[in-house]
């Protein structure tokens, strides 16, 4: 088959490798891809807002199926336009996407089908939205509605920095003005990352991830996309998995029916398991990233048929399987993420030695190559993923990898994985 996958991270990166180790693949191209995957694919300068170019060039090369990796061009209709071309495609229509670009959309949507949720609020203005934060008391959360790469959220721990947070959202301070904020009960517990692969029909699980989101050790300091992650979190037994399908993705999917919208693609449910069960906290329409490093570092079934079975709509009787290993990943990050990075295109050495490791993977994220020499073009740099027997076994393979890269303008957590080694220490 001749497959292109959209996008340019770490998670990408992740995918063009697992499927490049599938027998079924002829041709693999990236649109736009990085160093790390034109080692493993074709990459393919187009832009991928131009959705005839797009179109063409999958006609031109006998493209078979387009997996598309992150949540923006899902958001603009590009799974539409290449279904309307009669394009095998993995990924949600544009209006199956406001599941992620707009949280009042999947709100309402949890509250209609009684899909657990915290309780909620919408608000078009600051006023309203600020007396029934000083009603509610803190902690509280306050979301800007529309795609915000993880910077449109406050988790408050008191008024006032709620109250602030409800300025930021309309005044600009995300780099764009909310016109709507969702106000939200604060949720207690754990909290995880529950993939689905969806054929429009029904939903099979895809692995369970944790993320750690928060960009300092101890899971401090703000919200980043994810700086490090590892799979599977010990909290998610059979049984839960199996309440998670049954109380919030089989709901979802058909409620996604009835309302005339289909679910085809990945499903990524952010969870918190609180002490009265799974709840929703977010959807998101694609693979999380760096979840989805991990993630492919231990599904044992090609990934492929997978694909083209969810495209389809036959995905009825697949069932991927894991390897028991645990997968962890730490996230490289450039000096100032997640804010303004200090040290553009600084040159990264030693990824080669750091992958010769065994059972030792370097996703490339965000990376240019510049003379010869990887450098740094992103907030998140490289994901450094090992697997081992433990979590503390993949953790330590992770690090000692980690040791051989110099990038003295990075930085990274050292700390992925703590919750769970803890929890491996008790046994
Ligand atoms: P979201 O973009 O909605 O996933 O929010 C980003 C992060 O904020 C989540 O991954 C959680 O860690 C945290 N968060 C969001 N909503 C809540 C909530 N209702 N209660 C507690 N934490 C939350
Ligand atoms: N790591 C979380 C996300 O991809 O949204």
């Amino acid at each position: 088959m001749n497959v292109v996958l959209i996008g340019s991270g770490g998670r990408e990166h992740a995918l063009a490798w697992k499927m490049s180790t599938s027998p079924f693949l002829r041709k693999l191209y990236c649109i736009p891809g990085n160093p790390g995957i034109a080692e493993i694919a074709e990459n393919i300068s187009l832009n991928i807002c131009d959705h005839t170019a797009v179109i063409s060039f999958c006609q031109k090369h006998r493209i078979d199926l387009v997996m598309i990796g992150p949540e923006r061009p899902l958001v603009d209709g590009l799974a539409d336009s290449l279904r309307q071309a009669h394009i095998l495609v993995v990924g949600p229509d544009s209006a199956a996407a406001r599941l992620e670009s707009s949280k009042g959309f999947s709100k309402d949507l949890c509250n209609r089908f009684t899909i657990p949720i915290g309780a909620y609020s919408r608000f078009s203005n600051a006023a309203a939205a600020k007396s029934y934060i000083r009603a509610y008391g803190a902690p509280i959360v306050v979301k800007a509605d529309g795609l915000a790469a993880g910077k449109g959220v406050f988790v408050a721990t008191t008024l006032k920095e709620a109250l602030t947070a409800v300025d930021a959202c309309f005044e600009g301070a995300l780099g764009y003005t909310a016109t709507e904020i969702v106000v939200e009960e604060f949720l207690q517990g754990e909290e995880i990352s529950f993939f689905c692969l969806c054929d429009g029909k029904i939903a099979i699980p895809l692995g369970v991830a944790r993320d750690h989101k928060r960009v300092g050790d101890g899971d401090t300091g703000p919200n980043t996309g994810g700086m490090g992650a590892y799979s599977s979190p010990s909290i998610i037994t059979l049984d839960m998995t199996t309440r998670i399908m049954r109380e919030l993705i089989e709901p979802t999917l058909q409620a996604m029916i009835e309302i005339g919208s289909p679910f085809h693609g990945i499903l990524f449910a952010g969870l918190m398991i609180t002490d009265s069960g799974p709840k929703l906290i977010e959807y998101n329409v694609r693979f999380g990233d760096p979840e989805c490093q991990v993630l492919m570092m231990r599904l044992k079934n090609d990934i492929v048929p997978l694909l083209v079975a969810a495209a389809e709509g036959n995905l009825a009787g697949c069932k991927p399987e894991w390897s028991d290993d645990v997968s962890l990943t730490v996230v490289l990050a450039a000096k100032g993420y997640p804010g303004k990075l200090l040290f553009p295109g600084s040159v990264i050495d030693g990824i080669i030695e750091a992958a010769a490791a065994p059972h030792v993977r370097v996703f490339h994220a965000g990376t240019a190559l510049k003379y010869g020499k990887i450098i740094a073009a992103g907030g998140r740099v490289l994901n450094v993923t090992a697997c081992g027997k433990t979590v503390l076994e993949a953790q330590s393979k992770a690090y000692n990898a980690i040791e051989k890269i110099h990038y003295p303008s990075g930085f990274w957590r050292s700390d992925i994985g703590w919750m769970e080694i803890e929890r491996e220490k008790k046994i």
